[in-house]
């Protein structure tokens, strides 16, 4: 081959390896393999020579060019790997890392308890409502027989919700779930009222309502999001040794120990009368000998009665509303509430 042309690999060679990108070596390319590139240039310069001449020079052209094209496949390749290194290097992945084992998860302390309680008094005939956590003005306070400017409705520091009902009165973030006294007997209101007074035995209002519940509280016993259940039963002789026998069966189950008695304590609220605090006492354990508070509760005022459109001439009964998460304290020996609000691991995996 012509010193010309072993000249051109050459510097083809040169100008390869000093391309850093792929970029530059298409760049590189193009002056010698390019339609202006050099290897073209010496095609076009073969066309005053002899037949001879073009056979011997075209062949040793074609060789340069087949040169030159494999070193530019070679540098090619290096860039290509050099690439790939690169890419290893910076997104290297350690096999032998131990890897994020996913723990199986288990039931919340408060949903354990929860999901006692409605199987407790599902037990008893007991149905099982839901309702909303913002709710109207009327539902958490006015139809439970506190109205607006009354002073009971100090009792909770309720947060309110910057909406207003159709009455003018803001929303709030439920701070009890006794509103669900009203809503459920509300649902199903066709049923008791499509009752007369010749049926022999009108329909019970039999129901609990767990769920979540808001005050502006927070310490070791209290936090701004907590638990209640709300309980209601309303039928033509439904009385107070009702409440009395249906709690202490549920503290009785729900504690799985029969060495405890209730005290009903006297006390206030606006949608019952008489209303009283229900407390419990261990005879024995860690709790023994003191008196521990678990329930509002209370005959319920004729007034809320006939907020749920009925008659309390016909329908009498009592309510109470409880703490779930209280209850779950006192079943493990937790002594701080905001624990089961924390969300600490070690703290929950505890419960599995
Ligand atoms: N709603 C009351 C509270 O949050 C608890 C309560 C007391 C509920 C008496 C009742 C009841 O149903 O009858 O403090």
């Amino acid at each position: 081959m012509s010193t010309d042309l072993d000249a051109l690999i050459a510097q083809a060679q040169t100008q390869f390896a000093q391309s850093d990108t792929p970029a530059a070596l298409e760049d590189a390319k193009a002056r010698f393999l390019g339609k202006s590139g050099q290897i073209t240039e010496l095609m076009k310069g073969m066309a005053q020579l002899s037949v001879d001449e073009k056979k011997t020079r075209g062949a040793a052209i074609n060789q340069a060019k087949q040169a030159i094209e494999k070193a530019l496949q070679a540098r090619r390749q290096d860039l290509a790997d050099a690439e790939l290194m690169r890419q290893l290097q910076a997104e290297r992945l350690d096999v032998t890392l131990p890897g994020t084992l996913r723990q199986p998860g288990g039931l919340h302390p408060v949903s354990r308890t929860m999901e006692r309680i409605e199987q407790i008094f599902g037990s008893m005939g007991f149905d099982v409502a839901d309702g909303p956590e913002i709710e109207s003005d009327w539902h958490s306070f006015t139809s439970l027989n506190n109205p607006p400017n009354h002073p009971a409705r100090s009792m909770q520091d309720t947060f309110y919700v910057d909406i207003k009902d159709e009455q003018g009165q803001y929303y709030n973030l439920r701070p009890h779930t006794s509103p669900m006294q009203v809503r459920y007997a509300h649902q199903h209101v066709k049923k008791y009222a499509d009752c007369t007074d010749a049926d022999q035995t009108l329909p019970d209002v039999r129901v609990i309502a767990p769920g979540r519940t808001y005050r502006v509280d927070s310490d070791a016993t209290h936090s701004p999001m907590f638990h209640q259940c709300e309980g209601l039963w309303l039928g033509q002789n439904v009385s107070f040794k009702d409440l009395k026998f249906v709690f202490t069966n549920f503290c009785k189950t729900f504690f799985e120990r029969d060495d405890l008695v209730l005290r009903f304590r006297p006390s206030f609220f606006p949608f019952t009368e008489p209303s009283a605090e229900i407390d419990i006492q261990f005879a024995s354990g860690p709790l023994a000998g003191r008196w521990l508070e678990v329930a509002g509760s209370g005959q319920v005022h004729p007034n809320v009665v006939r907020n749920m459109g009925l008659d309390p001439e016909k329908y009498i009964g009592f309510a109470f509303g409880m703490g779930p998460d209280r209850l779950t304290m006192l079943r493990y020996g937790v002594n701080d509430l905001r624990l089961f609000f924390d969300g600490d691991i070690r703290f929950l995996s505890q419960f599995q």
